[in-house]
């Protein structure tokens, strides 16, 4: 009979036999298949063996280097179990990842080469290591972070890559629904994949109010809750509470998460509409002074706030004050869509603003508002962006233009040499449906627009060489009526939004069949990681059908 301690001993030999062997080689994937699609990228034979050992070496770089270097760590702590060591050093090392930097390389660029003897990293600055390390992330076989990896094989290669648009954006609602700090966090991590760089983050709503103001404590106490929600498109009402904000330490934490994956995250402060629940917590600012309750309903509300009061006006600078304080962002969005003018044909107040002025008619009232914030921002070193209805009623120069109700207002921008942010509905609403099999989606807002249509979008379509110039670049907006959890946001979210990174990263050498199969690879990545994403834009007859009907 054999003793309990042999027994013990024996399965401790196996164990270590087993420690020994199990660590497998994960070979190299078949083809480099990046997302988006990188300037160029040449394969060669051979591959490097990525190992728990391999260190970073940071040959240079500032503070900011370390973002880059933690989210390379974060990868191989993932595959290997532990984070691979950091050296610093003059020279590049053998058996590592050289970071070296490369003062001929544009804002963003990055060079990437792999051969058996090492991988080396050239950049001007840490933006482009960062980009270089999410594609090298891309690179890795997806059994690299599912096997007892010991080796991850990586194909050699030279990569040379840039992004064509420095503006890649993507709009996240959370007045209509609210996603947590840690949701958040997550769709900042999926977009940093995608080398996007902009969050632009829609703070306020008619439905609530998101974000703590200290000056204004009644904007969330009671802004931030409404007392019901529609049931489908505002044929009832569910009668439940919602609400939710973000305190202003859970705004830093945000922003500083971004910062650390190269995102700015631009606030939007909607002025002058979309402001029910602002003037439900402070009804002196609206044009009656009627008290409201936070709306109930979705649309486009007629109470909008009153610039014929002075009130009005401080009102917004004291709440821009403290978003500045919070967003080191050169731009801060103040929405200017959807206001009517209802309210304010009627208020004695603003058509005196309108009189004393010299303004012809209420459009010219927004403009002046639109203008007077502008200054107030401009004079603290900010810039703004605002929806292309601040177009109406003349437009300062230095505005930034959101075009979405079509790129025409793009377009139009453009010609009068003011900078553009394409989003149009056409191409970047990512609340529309993504199938005409709407019998079997989850409930949304309505439109059709596929996969292809995203990815076929031009934002310079119809504009001139020198037009082009005034175009920052392109955003996929989220808006979230309809879209009451995060897995549902990411599922309209995915793969449309890898089409607008496409467009904004690769806009001069995109291709739907390439792209078609590189999201072959980005889905398994992202089955890894366990996002819900949509795939009738894989379903070849569905994309066949949308093609057709175009
Ligand atoms: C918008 O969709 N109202 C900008
Ligand atoms: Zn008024």
């Amino acid at each position: 009979m054999i003793k309990l301690k042999s027994i013990l001993s024996l399965s401790l030999v196996s164990a270590a036999l087993l420690a020994a062997s199990c660590g497998k080689t994960v070979p190299a994937e078949q083809s480099i298949d990046i997302v988006p699609l990188p300037a160029s990228v040449t394969t060669s034979d051979g591959a490097f063996m990525l190992k728990a050992s391999t260190p970073v070496v940071q040959t240079f770089g500032d503070e900011s280097m370390a973002y880059a270097i933690n989210f390379w760590n974060g990868v191989t702590g993932e595959i290997f179990g532990r984070e691979a060591e950091t050296i610093q050093a003059e020279a590049p090392l053998k058996r590592a990842i050289n970071i070296i930097c490369d003062e001929s390389l544009g804002d963003e660029q990055y060079r990437l080469k792999v051969d058996a003897s090492g991988i080396e990293i050239a950049a001007k600055q840490a933006n482009g290591v960062f980009y270089a390390f999410q594609t090298l992330r891309q690179m890795l076989p997806v059994a690299a972070f599912e096997a007892d990896a010991a080796r991850v094989a990586i194909p050699a290669c030279e990569i040379n890559d840039k992004p064509y648009f420095a503006y890649r954006g993507f709009m996240f609602d959370m007045g209509r629904h609210i996603f947590s700090v840690d949701e958040v966090k997550d769709m900042i991590d999926i977009l940093a994949m995608h080398k996007v760089n902009r969050l632009h983050w829609h703070l306020t709503e008619d439905q609530g109010w998101r974000i703590e103001i200290k000056k204004y404590p009644r904007l969330t106490e009671v802004g931030s809750i409404r007392k019901s929600s529609p049931i489908g498109r505002n044929e009832g009402q569910d009668g439940k509470p919602y609400g939710g904000f973000f305190t202003q330490d859970q705004v830093r934490d945000v922003v500083q998460y971004a910062a650390e994956r190269f995102i700015t995250v631009i606030p939007e402060i909607e002025i002058p509409g979309h402001s029910v629940a602002a003037l439900a917590a402070y009804p002196d600012l609206g044009c009656t002074g009627e008290q409201y309750e936070v709306a109930t309903r979705w649309g486009v509300d007629d109470r909008v706030i009153c610039p014929g009061k002075e009130l009005a006006f401080t009102f917004w600078e004291d709440v821009l004050t403290e978003v500045m304080e919070l967003f080191p962002s050169e731009y801060i969005h103040i929405g200017g869509d959807e206001c009517p003018k209802t309210m304010w044909k009627k208020c004695p107040a603003c058509q005196k603003r309108i009189r004393q002025e010299g303004l012809k008619n209420e459009a010219e009232l927004q403009a002046y508002v639109t203008k007077r914030v502008e200054k107030f921002l401009n004079d603290h070193g900010r810039k703004i962006i605002g929806w292309d209805e601040i177009l109406e009623g003349g437009v300062t120069q230095s505005a930034t233009v959101m075009a979405w109700r079509g790129p025409g207002y793009g377009i139009q921008a453009a010609k009068l040499g003011n900078h553009v942010i394409m989003s149009p509905n056409s191409n970047c609403y990512l609340d529309y449906y993504q199938t005409r099999d709407v019998e079997n989606e989850p409930l949304a807002i309505g439109g059709y627009l596929p996969l292809e249509t995203s990815y076929a979008f031009d934002p310079y379509k119809q504009l001139n060489e020198e037009e082009r110039k005034f175009i920052l670049g392109v955003q996929g907006n989220l808006w979230t009526e309809y879209i009451d959890n995060y897995e549902y946001a990411q599922y309209m979210t995915l793969p449309r939004m890898s089409a607008i990174a496409e467009v904004g990263w690769s806009y001069d050498r995109k291709d739907y069949d390439s792209f078609l199969k590189r999201m072959g690879h980005l889905t398994q990545l992202f089955d890894h990681y366990g996002y819900t994403y949509c795939k009738h834009g894989f379903n070849t007859e569905e994309a066949a059908a949308a093609s057709d009907k175009k």
